[in-house]
């Protein structure tokens, strides 16, 4: 009984604290919104989801990278990423989304990492 009611504390804690984090496997997914000709990857299905990309179609990295952002606004706007366990800092998120499309790399905010 006792280990009942433990159980179901955990279980409420994990559902009150909201949605889980995503896992950091890398299963990279390649998102293109062909009406903005924008390609954005997301390190895998569920930071995709949780991006909640609309109008992006999943597709292969070949035909988004055609797509990758090249030209950034310069306002700086300091975020820093972390991929495989290498931070690097981007004069703005729209630097950091276009170094990832471009190398494959899938740098995440640190900041907007959820723990
Ligand atoms: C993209 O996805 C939408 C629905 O999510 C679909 O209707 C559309 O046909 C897709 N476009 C392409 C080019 O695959
Ligand atoms: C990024 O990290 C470096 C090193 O830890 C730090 O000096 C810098 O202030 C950080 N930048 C931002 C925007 O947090």
């Amino acid at each position: 009984m006792k280990a009942y009611i433990t159980v179901c504390l955990f279980f409420s804690i994990v559902l009150s604290s909201g949605k889980a984090a995503c896992p950091e496997t890398e299963d990279v997914v390649w998102a293109l919104d062909i009406r903005r000709n924008y390609c954005e990857n997301f390190r895998n299905k569920c930071y995709f989801d949780e991006a909640k990309g609309q109008g992006f179609n999943i597709t292969t990295k070949e035909k988004c990278q055609i797509y990758c952002p090249v030209t950034c606004r310069l306002l700086l706007s300091p975020t820093n990423a972390t991929y495989r366990g290498m931070t690097q800092e981007f004069s703005n998120d729209c630097f950091r989304r276009s170094h990832n499309c471009v190398t494959g790399a899938t740098y995440i905010n640190t900041k907007l990492k959820k723990i």
